[in-house]
C-alpha cells in the first residue's frame, strides 16, 4: 500500500467493457507515473464478466478495485456510489471505453492541486478539443442541442455540461451528493445545477475517441431521463424528473382516450364508449409507466398483471375524485374551467402518489 493513502480516486463506470479493462489500466499506469493514485471501477452486474476481468487485475494489484452492484443500472448512481467509496482529497470520473484521453488527467491533477478550480472538466467543446472522431453525425448534433439546453438551464457558460470526464475535489461531491439524481446519465450536469454558482470550474481540452471495443449504451431511454432531468432543474426541483414522465404519460393517455372515442362506431352509446376509451388509455398509460417511467423497478410475469389489475382500480378512484372534486368547487365558484382544471389535476396527483405507493 502506499504511503500517505491515495492522492487520485478514478472512478470507471463500466457496464460490459471487458476488453477494456486491461487496455485502460496499463495507460492509466503510463498517464500517472508518480501519482498516488487508484481506480475504482463500478459495474452493475455486466453479463459479459465485468467484474471478473477487474477482479484478476486487483489480485495483483492493490490500486484496482471493483465495485459490483447487484440489481441496480445506471451510470449517474454508479459514478455516484464510486465516488462516495473515495478517501482521497481528489476524485476523477473517466469512461472505461478508453474514449477519454488519459493523458488529460495530469494536468487536471495540477489544476486541482494548485488551487485553480474546484471542479475540472474535460471539454470537447474548448480551444482544441473535438468529438468528431467519436460520433456520428446525428450524435455529435444531438450532443450539441444536449449541451445547449444544459447551459440554458444551468445559466453557465460551461462548454461541456453532459461530459462524463472530469475531476474534482472530493468535498464537493460529497456535499452535493444527497442532491443529486442517480437515475440517468448526466451526473456532472446534475452536480453543476446543485452547486450553482458555488463551484470554481476549469475547463481543458481534449477530442473525444472512437469506441474500440463493445458498445454505446445511450439509447432513446437515457435520452429522455435527460429531458427529464433538465426540465426537473429548471423549474427549481418542483416536479421531480419521474414526475415529469408520469405527466407525460398521463397526457399521452388523454390523447388515446379522445382517439378512441374518436373512432368508436356511433351504435355504441355514449357511456360504454367511454369506459372502453378510459380502459385503453389506462392500459397504455400502465405499460408505459412501466418501461419508461418505472424501469428502474419495473414490474414483471405475474407482478405486471396485478400490478396492471391495482393501477387500473386506484386511476378509477382518481377519475371519480376528480370528478368529486370538480363538481364540488363549480358548485362553489361557479367557474366551470377552474372547476374542471383543479379537478383534472387533483386526480392526477392522486393518480401518481398512490400508484407510486403500490404499485411501483
Ligand atoms: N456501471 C455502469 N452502469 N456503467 C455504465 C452504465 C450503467 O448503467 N451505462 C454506461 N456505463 C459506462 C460504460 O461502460 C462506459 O464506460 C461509460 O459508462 C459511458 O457509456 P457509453 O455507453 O460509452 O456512453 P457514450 O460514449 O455513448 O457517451 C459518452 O458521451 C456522453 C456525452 O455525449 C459518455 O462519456 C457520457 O458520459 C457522456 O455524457
Ligand atoms: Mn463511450
Amino acid at each position: 500500500m502506499p504511503q500517505g493513502g491515495y492522492e487520485l480516486t478514478i472512478v470507471v463506470p463500466a457496464f460490459n467493457e471487458r476488453d477494456n479493462i486491461g487496455p485502460l489500466v496499463e495507460k492509466l499506469d503510463l498517464a500517472l507515473q508518480g501519482v498516488r493514485w487508484q481506480a475504482i471501477y463500478v459495474d452493475d452486474n455486466s453479463p459479459d464478466g465485468t467484474s471478473e476481468a477487474v477482479k484478476s487485475l486487483a489480485q495483483h494489484d492493490p490500486r484496482i478495485s471493483c465495485l459490483r452492484r447487484v440489481g441496480r443500472r445506471g451510470l449517474a448512481g454508479a459514478i455516484l456510489e464510486g465516488a462516495m467509496a473515495s478517501a482521497a482529497p481528489y476524485v476523477a470520473v473517466i469512461d472505461a471505453d478508453l474514449q477519454h484521453d488519459e493523458t488529460l488527467l495530469r494536468p487536471m491533477l495540477d489544476a486541482l492541486r494548485q488551487g485553480r478550480a474546484d471542479l475540472v472538466i474535460a471539454s470537447r467543446y474548448v480551444g482544441t478539443g473535438g468529438a468528431d472522431t467519436g460520433f456520428n453525425a446525428l450524435r455529435a448534433a444531438g450532443s450539441r442541442f444536449a449541451t445547449r439546453l444544459a447551459r440554458l438551464v444551468l445559466k453557465s457558460d460551461v462548454t461541456d455540461p453532459v461530459s462524463g470526464f472530469f475531476m474534482l475535489r472530493r468535498p464537493v461531491i460529497d456535499q452535493a451528493a444527497p442532491l443529486l439524481s442517480t437515475q440517468g446519465f448526466k451526473l456532472l450536469f446534475d452536480l453543476i445545477s446543485a452547486m450553482a454558482g458555488k463551484l470554481t470550474i476549469l475547463e481543458l481540452p481534449y477530442t473525444f475517441r472512437e469506441r474500440q471495443a463493445g458498445v454505446s449504451k445511450l439509447d432513446s431511454r437515457v435520452v429522455i431521463d435527460y429531458l427529464g432531468l433538465i426540465l426537473s432543474r429548471a423549474s427549481s426541483n418542483l416536479v421531480s424528473p419521474r414526475l415529469l414522465l408520469f405527466g407525460l404519460v398521463g397526457a399521452s393517455g388523454v390523447a388515446l382516450h379522445l382517439a378512441v372515442l374518436q373512432v368508436l362506431p356511433h351504435s355504441i352509446t355514449f357511456l360504454p364508449a367511454q369506459f372502453i376509451a378510459a380502459l385503453a388509455a389506462m392500459t397504455s398509460n400502465f405499460f408505459i409507466n412501466n418501461a419508461v417511467t418505472y424501469r428502474d423497478r419495473r414490474k414483471r410475469g405475474l407482478g405486471l398483471i396485478t400490478g396492471y389489475v391495482q393501477f387500473c382500480a386506484l386511476c378509477s378512484v382518481g377519475f371519480m375524485a376528480n370528478l368529486a372534486v370538480a363538481n364540488q368547487l363549480e358548485q362553489w365558484l361557479g367557474g366551470r374551467f377552474v372547476a374542471g382544471g383543479v379537478g383534472a389535476v387533483f386526480g392526477a396527483v392522486w393518480n401518481y402518489v398512490t400508484t407510486a405507493l403500490a404499485v411501483w
